[in-house]
């Protein structure tokens, strides 16, 4: 029997199904509860509102479990490729070797950007943030695809558009990272694999051969893989809420990116190696960082750390600080900044504060140190979660589209501004 949740309210008892979800965690439907009672609900930051059924990933906090369609984040970060895992979240199986192939060659085939839009990479200050560079170039995208407009875009369509979406996200980081630095693009190459060629485009250059480092690839392969989703997370949520007006993908993934961007959500990878770079050269001691991050008065948060939903070690930081500590022992990497990262987790878990909180390191905390020993600068590690992160919000966007349940994202509000006022007339001009 299903259980039900009762409400009383004003001397009248409501009830309310619940929902059971397939890892036995509970919701209970309020859908009619405003209708029924007069009530809304109030939830900042929205830390106890469900706002979908959702397939695609599972993840418990307090165990620290993060799945995609069923496969462990373990699993697929040590055996499966990015191009391979971008296909089981949208999708919803693996691809079979066929299917691979086919999503292969047309990622090879969707490579380039409009030739039309190279002129914005040149024109853009070398200053810009690349994440508004990213934003606006994937917009602009949709520009230069107006069939893609339509609503009623047919399954081969929006296919092509995604597969080419996932493949041109890569081009246009390295084009703005060649731009900024005032050197010429470099184009993607049929031959090379999703990450290597990614690779080549940032490094390669007419005046310094570059070849990429296997080991590399597959350190890339690995931190994209465990970008590729986060369920209902603040960027994918807000995919999913520009979607739901019938937004076209590229403008809803334009917002993820801008969501994506802040120091709180995505922009935490950039930080964290802004703070480890600050010890590192003003000589503050890790204690002085600690104490700061504690403080009431100061805004200063310790990046890389904490989480709305794991309680415990995030799985994903588990697997980074594995993939670190391997790539600097075993392989000929050195990198002052981990010493400090070492101790600053250290530390940090030692600390009352942060055991009361249950505050341990995110993904963001080792991702950073990986994308610096690749030659990524500080400013584009952002970026490099948004390619991550493209598949999980195309997977959000397309099922949501999917779902008949789904509605246009509006929630409700409690008015604190004054009443009605009575118009004076001022007379004044302008
Ligand atoms: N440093 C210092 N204190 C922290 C930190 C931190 N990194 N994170 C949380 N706290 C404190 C809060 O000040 C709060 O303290 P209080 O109870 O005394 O008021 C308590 O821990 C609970 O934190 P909340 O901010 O309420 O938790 P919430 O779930 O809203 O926020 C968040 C989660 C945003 C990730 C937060 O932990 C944070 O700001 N971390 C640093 C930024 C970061 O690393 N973001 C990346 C997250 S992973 C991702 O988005 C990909």
């Amino acid at each position: 029997m299903t259980e039900k949740v009762s409400l009383s309210y004003k001397g009248k008892t409501y009830e309310y199904s619940t929902i059971t979800g397939s890892e036995n965690e509970e919701a209970f439907d309020i859908s009619c509860l405003r209708r029924e009672t007069g009530l809304i609900t109030m939830d900042y930051g929205y830390q106890n509102t469900g706002s979908t059924k959702s397939s695609i990933t599972y993840v418990n906090g307090e165990q620290g479990i993060l799945r995609y369609r069923g496969y462990s984040i373990e699993d697929l970060a040590e055996k499966a490729t990015f191009p391979e895992t971008a296909w089981l979240l949208i999708y919803g199986e693996l691809p079979t070797e066929e299917e691979l192939t086919v999503f292969r060659r047309l990622l090879t085939e969707n490579s380039l950007v409009h030739a039309n839009l190279l002129h914005f990479f040149r024109e853009v200050p070398p200053s810009a943030h690349p994440m508004g560079i990213l934003s606006s170039v994937v917009n602009a995208l949709g520009l230069f695809a107006p069939k893609y407009y339509d609503a009623e875009t047919d399954a081969s369509e929006l296919e092509l558009m995604i597969t080419a979406l996932i493949s041109k996200i890569r081009t246009i980081a390295a084009f703005s990272y060649k731009a900024s630095i005032g050197e010429p693009f470099v184009y993607p190459e049929a031959n090379r694999s999703y990450c290597a060629n990614f690779l080549n485009m940032m490094f390669s250059s007419h005046t310094k051969p570059y070849v990429v480092n296997p080991i590399m690839e597959k350190v890339l392969n690995t931190l994209l893989i465990i970008h590729a989703d986060h369920e209902q997370n603040c960027s994918t949520s807000t995919v999913r809420m520009v979607g739901s007006s019938q937004a076209n993908l590229y403008a809803s993934v334009c917002a993820g990116i801008c969501a994506l961007w802040g120091p709180l959500h995505g922009g935490a990878n950039q930080a964290v190696l802004e703070t480890l770079i600050r010890v590192q050269k003003s000589g503050m001691t890790i204690k002085e960082v600690l104490e700061k991050a504690k403080s009431k008065e100061d805004p200063f948060k310790l990046s890389g750390f904490g989480h709305r939903v794991y309680k415990s070690y995030d799985p994903r930081a588990k697997i980074l600080k594995g993939l670190m500590e391997k790539l600097f022992n075993e392989e000929d990497s050195q990198d002052p900044l981990i010493d400090i990262a070492r101790e600053l987790e250290h530390q940090a878990l030692q600390d009352d504060y942060f055991i009361e909180r249950k505050l341990y390191p995110n993904v963001d905390f080792y991702s950073g140190i990986l994308y610096r020993a690749m030659g990524i600068p500080t400013n584009m590690l952002t970026v490099m979660f948004a390619i991550g992160r493209l598949p999980g919000w195309i997977a959000h966007w397309k099922e949501m589209h999917n779902d008949p349940q789904s509605k246009i994202n509006r929630p409700r509000q409690i008015y604190t501004g004054p009443s009605q006022k009575k118009w004076i007339d001022r007379n004044l001009r302008g």
